[in-house]
């Protein structure tokens, strides 16, 4: 891969996006690196939970504007096509992904970190969706990720005004669920990640896929696919494991899926 660095340890993985002259700035090549590694199989199989980070001072600052400088109406649309659908690919990736904000989480970096899971940040990250201070609007499903997360009202003045956030300002609006000294943040997300690698693979892939049907499903639809699972759940091996490792108060050894 040319543009992603990929490390694997006990079912974590990290792939760190690695272009720091241009501060990460996500391009075509790169996204359909992204693509193909989000699509393997095999990649996905060996996996518990998967961080993501930035190589220098940047996680992601945007999409890339030198490419986008030269493009068409109907390219610019095909890209905000392939951007939206890696982002799609993040967010149901079939474990959890956690952001791990080193540094600038700008534009289309902003809408990587919205597609993980949740994000920690170091107290050096700066975010932002300054798309609208080069004639822009956020293309990469920044804007329905960010209302999710943080609400209408901060969306749109953050959306408005391309402004830059601190880390702190960033857990303040519950966009980071930590912040981290910079020489921390690695430690601190691989941590949640290994937390995340010890419970049932089985009952955090189920909860990921409900997780992800909230905030488009109305509550009944939640409920009805909630009461579906759980009843199913009950038949898997992981679940007989886990309640029997209780009941005889040792650790669970969870057989495979
Ligand atoms: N695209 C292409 N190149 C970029 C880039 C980007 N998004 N961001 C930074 N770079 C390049 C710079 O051009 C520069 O390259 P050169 O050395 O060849 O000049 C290099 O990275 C280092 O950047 P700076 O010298 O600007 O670094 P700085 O520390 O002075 O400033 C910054 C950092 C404030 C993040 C500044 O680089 C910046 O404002 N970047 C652009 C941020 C932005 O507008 N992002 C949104 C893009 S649009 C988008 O993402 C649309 C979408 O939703 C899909």
């Amino acid at each position: 891969m040319k543009y992603l660095i990929f490390n694997e340890q006990d079912g974590v993985g990290t792939l760190t996006f690695n272009n720091p002259a241009a501060l990460n700035a996500l391009n075509t090549d790169m996204l359909q690196e992204m693509r193909e590694f989000l699509t393997d199989p095999a990649q996905q199989a060996s996996l518990r939970a998967l961080i993501l980070t930035g190589e220098g001072k940047a996680f992601i600052a945007g999409a890339d504007i030198k490419e986008m400088s030269a493009m068409t109406p109907s390219q610019a649309k095909t890209f905000s096509m392939l951007g939206n659908s890696v982002m799609n690919l993040i967010q149901h990736y079939p474990v959890p992904v956690i952001a791990a904000v080193n540094g600038f989480a700008l534009g289309g970096g902003l809408e990587v970190a919205l597609s993980a899971d949740f994000m920690y940040a170091s107290a050096k990250a700066k975010f932002g969706l300054p798309e609208v201070t080069l004639g822009l609007i956020p293309g990469f499903g920044g804007t329905k990720r960010l209302t999710q997360r943080v609400g209408t009202a901060m969306t749109r003045e953050l959306v408005y005004t391309g402004k830059m956030i601190t880390a702190d300002e960033a857990l303040r609006i519950g966009l980071a669920n930590q912040v981290a000294v910079p020489e921390e943040l690695m430690a601190a997300v691989t941590a949640t990640a290994q937390a995340i690698a010890q419970v049932s693979p089985h009952a955090v892939r189920e909860a990921k896929e409900l997780l992800n049907q909230c905030p488009d499903e109305n509550a009944w639809a939640v409920a009805t696919m909630e009461y579906n699972k759980f009843g199913l759940i009950f038949s898997h091996p992981q679940s007989k494991e886990g309640i029997a490792a209780f009941i005889e108060k040792r650790k669970a050894d969870w057989p495979a899926e």
